[in-house]
């Protein structure tokens, strides 16, 4: 099964029309896109309007998640109904089966959010703030690990996990330290190899790297664009693992 992915694309009118170029005939080389979130420059309904016309009729279905970005102008669930009108499937700690030529599907979607690493993380104690942070952080991670484990009720061939914020610390490799509390929460992580994924794709570090690998063995891609540089990153996966990462 044939994986593409991208995020942090960051679409906004004066740019509209030039990402269509690279997304035609994506159906010749993926069975499915995800967006991981940062569509949108500014969160704005008339920039989500540019991502709907960019990712709208590719021929493949088009899985995506929101990123802070887009929540920026506090109009995301406008930013949302402008995605599914276009056909875009818009997850927010849900799952999606899709049935494709190549195997049943199934997709965990969530934006999640920051909160750090083990020993280096938010924590529940202190001002209203410090902890309205670290229950975000948690919150999301637990949508994640749900939607994960109702896959299982269904059944599907490939679990695939798809954030805007990072799950693990080795794809931020190439963001300064200090920052990394703010770009990925290590319960992403946890609940990613509780939920048997195949594949994890995030956005958001556009300064980090593109693999990495959860302490349970998942293979973890940062598709923002920023670090792939391409229109799209295509991940062959079965099963059990990653096949082709390119
Ligand atoms: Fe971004
Ligand atoms: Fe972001």
């Amino acid at each position: 099964m044939r994986v593409a992915a991208v995020g942090d694309v960051h679409l906004a009118p004066d740019v509209a029309g030039r990402h269509r170029a690279g997304l035609v005939g994506i159906a010749e080389h993926a069975d499915v896109l995800l967006l991981a979130g940062d569509l949108t420059r500014h969160g704005t309904p008339e920039e989500a309007v540019v991502v709907a016309s960019e990712y709208a009729d590719l021929g493949v279905p088009v899985v995506a998640v929101l990123g802070d970005h887009d929540y920026h102008s506090g109009a995301e669930p406008k930013v949302a109904d402008l995605l599914v009108e276009a056909g875009v499937t818009v997850l927010e700690g849900e799952g999606l089966v899709l049935d494709l030529p190549a195997g049943r599907l199934g997709i965990g979607g969530v934006k999640g959010f920051g909160l750090g690493f083990a020993g280096r993380c938010g924590s529940d104690v202190g001002e209203p703030e410090m902890r309205a942070f670290s229950r975000h952080g948690r919150e999301g991670a637990e949508q994640l690990a749900r939607a994960l484990r109702g896959l299982d009720d269904v059944g599907v061939d490939v679990k695939v996990a798809l954030t805007h914020y990072a799950p693990v610390e080795e794809t931020l490799l190439g963001e300064p330290p200090e920052i990394w509390p703010f770009l990925g929460n290590y319960l992403l992580g946890e609940a990613i190899d509780a939920g048997g994924c195949d594949l994890a794709v995030h956005g958001h570090a556009h300064a980090g790297r593109e693999k990495g690998t959860t302490l349970g063995g998942v293979r973890v891609r940062n598709v923002a664009q920023p670090v792939i540089r391409a229109a799209y990153a295509v991940y062959e996966v079965s099963a059990t693992r990653v096949l082709v990462g390119t």
